[in-house]
């Protein structure tokens, strides 16, 4: 029995039939139930073989046939009595760059066979109708057939007009696409700006905030400022007095000690109104560096020297070291640097009880003529944990409230120093073990000469 049911013969003779044949291709495709993408795989490929038939032969003919021998398939046959395919299989296997048509072609279809000599081309185009698993029956062939034939009697008229409904559906389409993909993008933009909208009106209000926050802090710094510059002025003249008082030589020897108790105090109250001075000055701002030409080893001698009496009466041996490479002149703040040396000197003596301690200088490094300078305050002292070192250099920090009631102190010593070492450009840290002592650093920026160095002192 032959496999092949033959639905409708379409003679080629001009480029129209071309668009014919391929209109025809995609309409029998469907009524057999295939594929979009397969039905216009089969007419690209059965409108580029005809298109090679008319250009070689001039005519030709074109047959759209069923096939169920082996499964069904769609095939078209297009024949012409032009002179043949030359070199056939370099066609076929795309070898020919410039002429790559039925290279193409039978990429896109299941079977692809050619029968060609030079009295003319039979070329079997064949693509599997995967959603059929059984063979046509003779009613299905005639059902086709006819609504084919209806199909022919269109006018070329009608067919141009049938291929602008299609192709204007496409472009209904893709206008649809369109319009959805400006929707979605338009809706992200919409977002982006409100997103940027909300971002910018928080930014704006933390920066209020902010400001608001810096200047409430600005205005206490400045009533602290004003308070205690305020306070110095009678405490200075109290401290005078207690000094002349305690000094006079008609006291008892209960008064005298009265007398010092109040100097004493006094002068802690003093210092204390000047630490706070000088702590909120820093924070506003208005500290200011002065800078001096100064000698490093003095600097260190003249601070030792000012609580030796201090020590002595705790029998606490008070010692200097000095590397041998530091200069015998540099140049920077020499009354800051003091400042920071006295605070430090002076908690060694308040927590150490026996031993000694050691004040230390050495160069930590060179840059042409700047140098920076490591100084060290070394004592044998109660110590400090680990764990309340990190707090050591901030605002009222006392490691506990035991060891604050035994020593005293308002807590404000360290962070000041730390300011000022800040503020000099250097860094400032503690090593310390409880029991054993503590040694606290800080480096500062110099400017030195040279050759000011003085290696064998
Ligand atoms: N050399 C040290 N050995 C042991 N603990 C220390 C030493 N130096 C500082 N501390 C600890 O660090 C705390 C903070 O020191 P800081 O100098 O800031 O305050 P203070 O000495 O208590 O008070 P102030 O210096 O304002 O009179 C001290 O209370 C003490 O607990
Ligand atoms: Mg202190």
């Amino acid at each position: 029995m032959n496999a092949k049911k033959p639905l409708l013969t379409i003679r080629l003779e001009g480029e129209q039939d071309v668009i014919i044949v391929r209109r025809r291709t995609k309409q029998i495709g469907q009524l057999l139930g295939m594929s979009e993408s397969d039905q216009t795989k089969m007419a690209t490929a059965v409108s580029e073989v005809s298109r090679n038939a008319l250009q070689f032969a001039k005519k030709g003919t074109v047959v759209f046939f069923v096939d169920d021998a082996t499964k069904p398939f769609f095939g078209v046959s297009i024949e012409d009595k032009g002179p043949g395919i030359q070199d056939i299989t370099k066609f076929l296997e795309g070898k020919v760059n410039h002429c790559r048509g039925l290279f193409g072609a039978r990429r896109m279809v299941d079977r692809f066979d050619v029968d060609t000599s030079e009295n003319g081309t039979m070329i079997y185009l064949r693509k599997v109708l995967r959603s059929r698993a059984r063979s046509f029956t003779t009613s299905e062939i005639s059902e086709i057939s006819t609504s084919l034939g209806k199909l022919a009697q269109q006018t070329p008229f009608d067919e141009v007009y049938s291929q602008n409904q299609e192709l204007l559906r496409i472009l209904e389409e893709l206008q649809h696409k369109q319009e959805l993909l400006d929707e979605s993008l338009r809706r992200e933009q919409d977002l982006s700006v409100s997103l940027e909208n909300q971002v910018q009106a928080r930014t704006n209000e933390l920066l209020y905030a902010r400001d608001d926050a810096l200047q409430a802090n600005n205005l206490k710094s400045q009533f602290v400022a004003n308070i205690s510059h305020e306070l110095r002025t009678p405490l200075s003249s109290v401290v005078g007095l207690a000094e002349l008082l305690a000094t006079s030589l008609d006291l008892s020897p209960d008064d005298k000690e009265l007398a010092d108790n109040l100097l004493d105090s006094s002068k802690k109250l003093l210092e204390m109104m000047n630490n706070l001075l000088d702590f909120t000055r820093i924070d506003v701002g208005k500290m200011t560096i002065d800078k001096t030409q100064f000698s490093p080893r003095e600097l260190l001698a003249n601070v030792m020297t000012q609580f030796q009496d201090q020590a002595q009466r705790k029998s606490i041996m008070l010692f200097l070291e000095s590397a041998f490479d530091v200069p015998e002149y540099c140049y920077g703040d020499e009354k800051k640097i003091t400042h920071i040396l006295m605070s430090l000197t002076k908690n060694a003596l308040k927590f150490t009880n026996a031993g000694s301690i050691k004040l230390s200088v050495s160069v930590e490094s060179t840059k042409d003529d700047s140098i920076k300078l490591k100084m060290s305050v070394t004592d044998t002292g109660i110590g400090i944990a680990k764990q309340n070192q990190a707090s050591l250099f901030q605002p009222f920090a006392h490691v506990d409230g035991v060891t604050n009631k035994q020593f005293g102190g308002t807590g404000l010593g360290l962070s000041l120093t730390k300011s000022y070492v800040t503020l000099l450009g250097g860094e400032i840290n503690v090593l310390s073990e409880p029991n054993r002592g503590s040694t606290f650093w800080f480096t500062v920026p110099l400017q030195c000469e040279r050759n000011s160095a003085c290696p064998t002192k």
